[in-house]
């Protein structure tokens, strides 16, 4: 275990991979903020009432009358008649009680800058910012998009937000110009606040002048907030455009925290859903909080005063939202917030960060762990991570030896490691160990966490004690989406149409064993998961659709062995002819010039005509079992079953049309 070839870290991993279960540490266990497993039954007994106890931990300007208001489900309110504000609870709260010295974020940018940012800075920050943000026409109500990079301006531009009321629509800084487009259009944004430039494994790219390319087309824009960061040259339009450091130097550093109801818009956020039209998940202030709150301090059993957090998503997903910026933040921890990617300018920055500023507690994704297995443990090795205490992991099924590489690797075998199930929708982990109290397995995010009712059932709604099935959730919690936004119709459809109007329809499927531990298996829906971040198919085809050259296309997640899924796509070009490797590259950049890189296609194959029911509907499941070389499922409804054989042909020719 102790040697740096790597060799005996092997045999110890193997060894461990018979282990079926993971105790809590004893010592973790001694010192943990939670230990005693009456916690789930004492929320069972009474789910509304456990979660106003969380709640009061908040600092709310009114108490609430009804903790939960179910009279017109699935639109469920929580803590009606309460007033708070979010950047209010984040930082005025902590200011006031003397810890504004206090470290919010170790910043470091890609290029070794250092920045802490502390309470006081940030809410001084804040303030100026949302007065500029108000003497501007933005109101309560009023949506701000937010597309910047992980710098500490985005965790103001957000606070500064929620100060006066205006939920946020940030845009993951990784997504296409278009997809910003997209989303400040379906959310009829009045403002967004960007950067000159961002920065990307020493590379420059312009931000501005690119979203300058859609603005004119979005006059309900009629505010840009330019933070300064890359030394970009910036085209600024006149009485639309502002610099972030003059707008803060010219406003009132005075601005009250809105006393807000509880169930005020916090933000809108993105998410792809089976159609080519993202969702916009909307969440409230209160409910949203409480549960963030409550589950970053649970989970992570935070101790604020001890605990150095780091969180490697990025602010862009709702993993960066509720567990860099509000969970932490309410919790008045210390955070460290990096800039640049995982690789950059080595291998072993997280490492080099973790041993820097002290990081006891580190929240990654399987996906990342994966490629840190790859990388080898020569990287981890150069630095000093015993401080380390637990680790946590998001955003797909961990498989388990990557699960127990991290447990050796990176935990020294002393760090619980907690898998956290959750979604955009769900706001907050829903299912995960609680550290001090669960016995782990590898690959099982375990048991829903006190007050969730999750259950595994067959397609007609039977419960399974014991098998494979469709993940639910019985009885609403406090930081559920409360709607699809502008879109309630879609809400009601999409999550609680499946198994009636008070059930809500996760979209995955999962296992739950024996012991009552639930195993998520992965999406049902036209859903990709790749790296842990979700992409649609349809999106995927629309792009590709909109090329010259492309007929038709069919997007799929396929196994893969570092992100877990990957997209391959079948395309039928116009004419009668099938492309050659520029297409190919072409193509691939096509979809990420459209969407992001992110959603690029690994794999291309080309399809003279692709697999459909008489009706007329692509069978995805059929190109799935080609992609993943498995034997045909049933092919007796497809319109003409002779495409399969000619398709299976190509990709058994083509391996490996595309790099990643
Ligand atoms: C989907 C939600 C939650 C933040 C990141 C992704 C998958 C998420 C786990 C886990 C197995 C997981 C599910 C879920 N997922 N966490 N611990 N184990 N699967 O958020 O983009 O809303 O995606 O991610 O399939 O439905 P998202």
């Amino acid at each position: 275990m102790q040697a740096s070839d790597g060799t005996d870290v092997d045999a110890r991993i193997a060894e461990l991979l018979d282990q079926e279960t993971f105790a809590p540490p004893e010592e973790f266990a001694a010192n943990a903020l939670l230990s005693d497993p009456g916690v789930y039954a004492e929320a069972e007994r009474d789910p509304a009432g456990w979660w106003a106890r969380q709640a009061e931990d908040l600092d709310w300007f009114e108490r609430w009358d009804t903790v939960l208001d179910d009279s017109e489900a699935p639109f469920y309110k929580w803590f009606e008649g309460g007033k708070l504000n979010a950047s209010h609870n984040c930082l005025d709260r902590h200011v006031e009680a003397g810890r504004g010295d206090k470290v919010a974020f170790h910043w470091r940018g890609e290029e070794g800058e250092e920045r802490d940012v502390t309470y006081a800075e940030l809410l001084a920050d804040v303030k100026r910012l949302a007065n500029a943000l108000r003497d501007r026409g933005i109101e309560p109500g009023d949506v701000v998009g937010i597309y910047l990079p992980m710098i500490p301006e985005v965790v103001v531009a957000m606070l500064a937000c929620a100060r006066i009321g205006a939920p946020h629509n940030v845009v993951f800084g990784g997504f296409a110009p278009e997809s910003v487009r997209e989303r400040m259009e379906f959310s009829e944004a009045k403002a967004l606040i960007t950067v000159d430039g961002a920065r990307r494994k020493g590379k420059t790219a312009p931000v501005k002048a690119a979203v300058d390319g859609f603005l004119d087309s979005l006059p309900a824009i009629e505010t840009v907030v330019v933070v300064r960061n890359a030394g970009d040259e910036a085209p600024m339009t006149d009485g639309r455009d502002v610099f972030y450091d003059e707008a803060l130097a010219a406003a009132d550093p005075e601005c009250a925290a809105v006393a807000l109801d509880a169930e005020h818009p916090l933000f809108v956020l993105y998410t792809s859903g089976s159609t080519a039209k993202p969702k916009g998940i909307l969440h409230t202030t209160g409910g949203y909080l409480t549960g963030v709150a409550y589950t970053h301090r649970a989970l992570f059993d935070l101790q604020p005063d001890e605990d150095v957090y780091f969180c490697s998503a990025d602010v862009g997903w709702i993993t960066g939202h509720s567990y860099i910026v509000y969970g932490p933040l309410a919790n008045g921890a210390t955070s460290v917030m990096y800039e640049g990617a995982p690789d950059y300018p080595d291998k072993d920055i997280w490492w080099e960060l973790c041993e820097r500023y002290g990081v006891t507690l580190f929240y990654t994704a399987p996906t990342a762990i994966r490629a840190c297995m790859k990388w080898g443990v020569e990287y981890p090795r150069r630095h000093d991570l015993s401080k380390l205490r637990l680790l946590g992991t998001v955003g797909e099924p961990i498989n388990p030896k990557a699960w127990v590489w991290y447990h050796v690797v990176i935990g020294g075998e002393r760090c619980p490691i907690i898998d956290t199930w959750w979604q955009t929708e769900t706001g907050h982990v829903l299912i995960s160990p609680i550290p001090g109290i669960t016995a782990t397995k590898p690959g099982s995010a375990t048991r829903p966490l006190p007050g969730i009712d999750a259950a595994v059932v067959d397609r007609d709604g039977n419960e399974l004690e014991d098998g494979t099935g469709l993940l639910i959730l019985r009885r609403p919690w406090p930081g559920m989406l409360r709607t699809l936004y502008k879109d309630p119709e879609r809400f009601k459809e999409t999550y609680f149409s499946k198994f009636g109007p008070t059930t809500y329809f996760v979209g995955d499927a999962a296992r739950r064993d024996e012991d009552g531990c639930i195993w998520v298996i992965g999406r049902v829906d036209d859903v990709i998961n790749v790296s842990g971040h979700r992409l649609s198919t349809a999106e995927v085809e629309s792009a590709l659709v909109s090329h010259p050259r492309v007929a038709e296309a069919a997007a799929i997640g396929q196994a893969d062995d570092d992100t877990g899924q990957s997209i391959c796509v079948f395309v039928t070009l116009e004419g009668d002819q099938d492309g050659d490797d520029d297409l190919v590259a072409e193509l691939r950049e096509h979809v990420a010039t459209r969407i992001g890189k992110l959603a690029r296609p690994k794999r291309i194959v080309w399809a003279d005509d692709l697999p459909k029911t008489r009706s007329g509907k692509i069978m995805r499941r059929l190109l799935r079992d080609i992609a993943e070389g498995r034997e045909l499922g049933d092919v007796t409804t497809l319109r003409d079953p002779s495409v399969m054989a000619e398709l299976e042909s190509k990709v058994a020719s083509r391996r490996d049309d595309a790099d990643a």
